[in-house]
């Protein structure tokens, strides 16, 4: 129906007649001549009515925004001090000699530019909120993206393969999504948390090489980059060693940034351990970006008179460790009030803090209630080891090692936030070397950290059962500006390590069959080495376009309830459905 999209219209086709269709995105009545710009895909086309083509105009003049139009018309040069350097078209307009309405609208529920909407409008009308040239955008350079990684896998021998939907439960740590069978009243199919299972049979198929783009369901609490579906980069290879496969990930992240945002990633990606990323920032995943650091202090203040800090430094699951906050010095008490009270949701009991006035006069040009609790070497060892500079301010964690890693790593990043600290641009980190197992407290058992098909590291059978919190995993993530973009591990190949690991975790032989005895099964019968990696797709998506919310890349997504405001869904079923599906309802 058209000879060029709108944004193409440029002053390459000066003098020359083009047939453009698209939405009404203004339109204004300047006294005789009429102006519409004209929106589709492509962009913004200014097109001029006026009473030299009868028809046309007033066509032109009962049109309103949003309204459906194919224009015929001839590309001109707009007129000197009108141009528009915003506008690939913003040299020419068309003079339009024809104007079919292909179809009316009524008026919008919303302004596309109109910034203010709240998002549950914009879910609503998800249909007029993607026609915003921003959303088209996003959506345009996740497609980039996901072509980007299919081009490279295609090349270098994976082969895609779709796993089921409907399935049994795949132990991914989150609530699962149910879907009850009509043909066995009573039992239900649990939508994949991820493929985990079933890639690992894959492997098992021989397949070598697998990826897929798939969907995966998990019934979590909601945040700015979590949704309850969401879609993972899926990757799973045989008899490749681990740093084979790591050096061919980053191969792939590099050709994807390069294809889509002309970015050249370093090689190889540099990678810390564990232990060194939760010691220097407090999380697994921290922001390279951003130069603060954590440093510890518990053998300086080990025996001083503050207990909040002599309890913590003195327990070996405790923490003391320092932050430094560059010319936090100037900060005043209401807004370190305010830290003190932010960090308390990461469950921190308090904030002390050290004003840094003169360091060179030792104790007396330090400034701060605890000050007259600690030696002077401890002093000295604190602005030392922080690296405070003059005008500067030095918090502190103590408490429990994860309370004191959660809160200081969380007030990190907001610290370089409000201080306008960090540089730009994009920071790429394998963080490797993760232990196997956590402790869980509050249920009293182990936790696998990452999945429970996680390889240990030494792969022991016996060692797993003796000694689990001391076993490293051959589990890897990769992490871009502090966001877990992916990750994965090394697999267990071996049945009777799979059956330790399981145990370890509490699942007794009984209930291990019952869940995971398709794969149980399938190691007796030939398993390769093997591991893989999933990548979160929206989550780089949503990086990669510099969104601030998971859903501005997600065509139809659901909300913080998991509800979708444009279809109604979730909804109740009828009771006929419910009838055959053998459920019933308390009313
Ligand atoms: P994991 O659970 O770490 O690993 O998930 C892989 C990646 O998926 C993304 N992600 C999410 N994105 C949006 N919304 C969510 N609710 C959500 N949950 C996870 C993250 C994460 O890094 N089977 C293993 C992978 C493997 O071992 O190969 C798995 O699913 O970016
Ligand atoms: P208090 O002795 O409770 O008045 O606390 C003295 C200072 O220590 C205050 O600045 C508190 O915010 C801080 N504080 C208390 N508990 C902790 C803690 N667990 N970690 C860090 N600072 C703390």
């Amino acid at each position: 129906m058209r000879s060029h999209y709108c944004g193409e219209v440029t002053e390459d086709l000066l003098g020359e007649e083009v047939t453009v269709c698209g939405w009404v995105h203004r339109r204004r009545d300047h006294g005789g001549v009429i102006f519409i710009d004209l929106r589709d895909r492509e962009g913004l086309l200014q097109v001029v009515f006026d009473p030299d083509t009868p028809a046309a105009f007033e066509t032109a003049e009962r049109v309103r925004g949003e309204y459906v139009l194919r224009v015929w018309g001839r590309v001109r040069e707009r007129p000197e001090g009108t141009v528009n350097p915003e506008l690939s078209t913003g040299r020419v307009e068309v003079l339009g000699l024809r104007l079919e309405v292909l179809n009316r609208s009524e008026p919008p529920p919303f302004q596309l530019d109109d910034e203010t909407t709240g998002e549950e409008t914009r879910l609503r009308y998800r249909y007029v909120d993607l026609r915003r040239p921003a959303m088209y955008e996003r959506l345009r350079m996740r497609s980039l993206i996901t072509r980007a990684m299919r081009e490279f896998l295609d090349g270098n021998g994976f082969l895609d393969v779709e796993t089921p939907m409907l399935t049994k439960a795949t132990p991914e740590g989150a609530r699962d999504y149910l879907v009850p069978s009509r043909t066995q009243p009573g039992s239900f199919f649990a939508l994949p948390q991820s493929p985990q299972i079933f890639k690992q049979l894959l492997m098992m198929s021989g397949m070598e090489r697998y990826y897929q783009i798939v969907r995966c369901f998990r019934d979590e609490d909601l945040r700015a980059d979590r949704q309850p579906e969401f879609t993972q980069l899926d990757v799973e290879v045989s008899f490749l060693e681990p740093d084979a496969f790591m050096g061919l990930m980053e191969s792939l992240v590099r050709h994807v940034f390069a294809k889509v945002l002309g970015v050249d990633l370093p090689a190889p990606f540099p990678r810390m351990c564990y232990a060194e990323a939760m010691g220097r920032f407090g999380t697994d995943r921290p922001d390279l970006r951003n130069p603060l650091e954590l440093v510890e202090v518990a053998d300086l203040v080990r025996d001083c008179d503050f207990k909040v800090f002599s309890y913590p430094a003195q327990d070996p699951g405790g923490r003391v460790a320092a932050l430094r906050a560059p010319g936090g010095g100037a900060l005043p008490r209401s807004v370190i009030d305010d830290y003190t009270r932010w960090v308390g949701a990461y469950g921190a009991r308090g904030l002390a803090y050290i004003k840094v006035n003169e360091r060179e006069r030792g104790r007396e040009g330090l400034q701060s209630p605890i000050v007259k609790f600690l030696s002077d070497e401890a002093l000295s060892g604190i602005v030392e080891r922080s690296g405070a500079e003059n005008g500067d301010l030095v918090f502190f964690g103590a408490d429990r090692s994860s309370v004191v890693n959660a809160s200081l790593g969380a007030l990190r990043d907001k610290l370089a936030r409000d201080l306008g600290l960090g540089e730009e641009g994009w920071r790429v980190l394998w963080v490797v070397d993760f232990p196997m197992f956590e402790w869980n407290e509050g249920e009293r058992r182990w936790d696998a950290l990452h999945h429970p098909f996680t390889s240990p590291n030494p792969d022991d059978p016996e060692q797993v059962e003796s000694d689990p919190g001391a076993l490293g995993s051959k589990a890897y993530d990769l992490v871009i500006n502090g966001s877990e973009a992916a990750g994965g591990s090394m697999r267990i190949h071996r049945r009777e390590l799979q059956e330790a690991v399981l145990r370890t975790l509490g699942i007794p032989d009984e209930e291990a069959r019952q869940r995971f005895g398709h794969l149980l099964d399938a190691l007796r019968y030939g398993c390769p080495p093997h591991g893989g990696i999933a990548f979160g797709l929206d989550r780089l998506a949503m990086q990669m376009s510099g969104s601030a919310s998971i859903r501005d890349v997600i065509a139809f997504p659901k909300t913080q309830t998991a509800s979708c405001p444009l279809t109604g869904a979730p909804a109740p079923a009828s009771a006929e459905q419910l009838r055959e599906l053998g459920i019933r309802l308390k009313s």
